[in-house]
């Protein structure tokens, strides 16, 4: 469910019509409802009840600070993947013992960085990495918390650009040479090994991989036990799917999920952690687009938008399927018609849409794209020099700009040009 509903024929992100914000902070533009998010964390956080638990939002899904404080004021904590997201968290004012971080690729400099700030666990996907963090700590005087992440090979059937629980994956640490590592990391000296680890992929709907993957955890956590390791905590990784258009089945619910985990590993005693991105954001934001064009080609009719690739990459990237539809409500009767649905950007796999069945629009309507808050404007770029989209967020009946699109003055000032030149 999310805050994106037609009201008085107006599309309305809460209590703001859609029409008004495209008036104040033009289009393209992503618009994020606070209701939303809300509502998406406390699911999650709900579903966990009555076992130890702490949800670390995947930041990576949609990282503006207003965002993140948004959910930090609810409890949460988050999941970050580099020194850019853990400082983004910091200036968010998330304490270093509710952040984890993630990845298989930590800089030397990231790790530092963490340790001096302060951080719940570091979750370690390769020996190397385990020895770097070792000795890093070690330097400091400190010894560093952390899970290993296992790879189970679980086949998480999705999307192959986003699936990372097969054992061809480069995520994790193969769940067969688990005891080895948890061994030799014991008798490191700057590491505390307190958990285990797992993430398998993204955009699942369905919970079947997450008991296979999770039931390998449970079992991995008795034969550490009986090693003689302290597993107390387990980080149970992202990936709950969301419903992407109106008509599909609904994927399973965060309650389902939460029930699953505590069947699985609900009786272990450990203290849980999650790190759902998608869920939270992805229904909980739109990207505004307004039509420029539309053009009869040989047999096809093309909607050309003001958004484009570089706003939204999740179509040209995973053939994604996003609901996009007018922000005034078409009436009973209202012609429909098939159109490409495509960007101003000279690339053909500009396209968010082919032969989408949509009501007629014509030049400067309004569309919104549903189901973008999540890997939408953290993966925009300026590709073809078009201003960073800017972001919007909605609570109740006011909004504000969270991040603004930038002058061309801006963007071309942040070349520096060679005094040769
Ligand atoms: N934890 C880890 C270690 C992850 O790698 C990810 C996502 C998450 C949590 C959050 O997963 P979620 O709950 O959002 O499914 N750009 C792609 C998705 C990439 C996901 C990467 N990892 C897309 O637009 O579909």
């Amino acid at each position: 469910m999310d805050h994106f509903l037609y009201r008085d024929g107006v599309l309305h992100a809460e209590d703001v019509s859609l029409l008004d914000i495209a008036a104040s902070v033009g289009t393209p533009a992503y618009v994020y409802s606070t209701a939303t998010l809300t509502r998406h964390f406390r699911l999650f956080d709900e579903a966990l009840e009555g076992m130890p638990h702490l949800v670390c939002y995947a930041m990576k899904a949609a990282s503006n600070q207003a965002i993140l404080k948004t959910l930090a004021a609810l409890g949460a904590g988050m999941d970050v993947v580099s020194g850019g997201e853990y400082a983004r968290a910091r200036a968010a004012g998330v304490p270093g013992e509710r952040i984890v971080f993630s990845g298989v690729g930590k800089t030397e400099e990231e790790i530092r960085a963490a340790l001096e700030g302060g951080i719940r666990q570091f979750n370690v996907e390769s020996e190397p990495e385990l020895l770097a963090i070792s000795r890093i700590a070690a330097s400091m005087g400190v010894r560093a918390p952390v899970t290993l992440r296992v790879n189970p090979d679980v086949d998480a059937k999705t999307h192959a650009k986003i699936a990372t629980g097969k054992s061809e994956n480069k995520f994790g640490i193969p769940i067969a040479k688990a005891r080895a590592v948890y061994a030799e990391a014991a008798a490191l000296p700057g590491i505390e090994v307190i958990g285990i680890d797992v993430h398998i992929g993204s955009q699942l709907t369905d919970l079947a991989p997450f008991e296979a993957a999770y039931r390998k955890v449970a079992d991995l956590t008795a034969a550490l036990r009986n090693d003689g390791h302290d597993i107390r905590r387990l980080d149970l990784g992202g990936g709950l799917g969301i419903p992407y258009t109106r008509s599909n089945e609904a994927p399973p619910l965060p309650t389902e999920y939460g029930a699953l985990i505590k069947r699985t590993v609900g009786d272990l005693g450990c203290e849980v952690e999650i790190e759902p991105g998608r869920l939270i954001a992805g229904n909980a934001g739109i990207l505004l687009s307004r039509v420029i064009y539309v053009k009869e080609g040989e047999g096809r009719r093309f909607l050309i938008l003001d958004a484009a690739m570089n706003d939204l990459i999740r179509p040209a990237m995973y053939d994604a399927w996003h609901d996009i539809v007018p922000v005034i409500e078409p009436q009973p009767g209202h012609e429909r018609t098939v159109y490409d649905i495509v960007g101003p950007v000279c690339e053909s796999g500009d396209t968010f849409a082919k032969s989408r069945e949509m009501p007629e629009l014509k030049a400067g309507d309004l569309v919104a794209f549903r189901s973008a808050g999540a890997y939408g404007a953290v993966m925009s770029s300026e590709y073809n020099t078009r201003p960073l989209v800017p972001e919007v967020l909605v609570k109740d009946d006011h909004h504000a700009v969270i991040r603004a699109r930038p002058s061309f003055d801006e963007i071309i000032s942040r070349d520096t040009v060679p005094e040769w030149l």
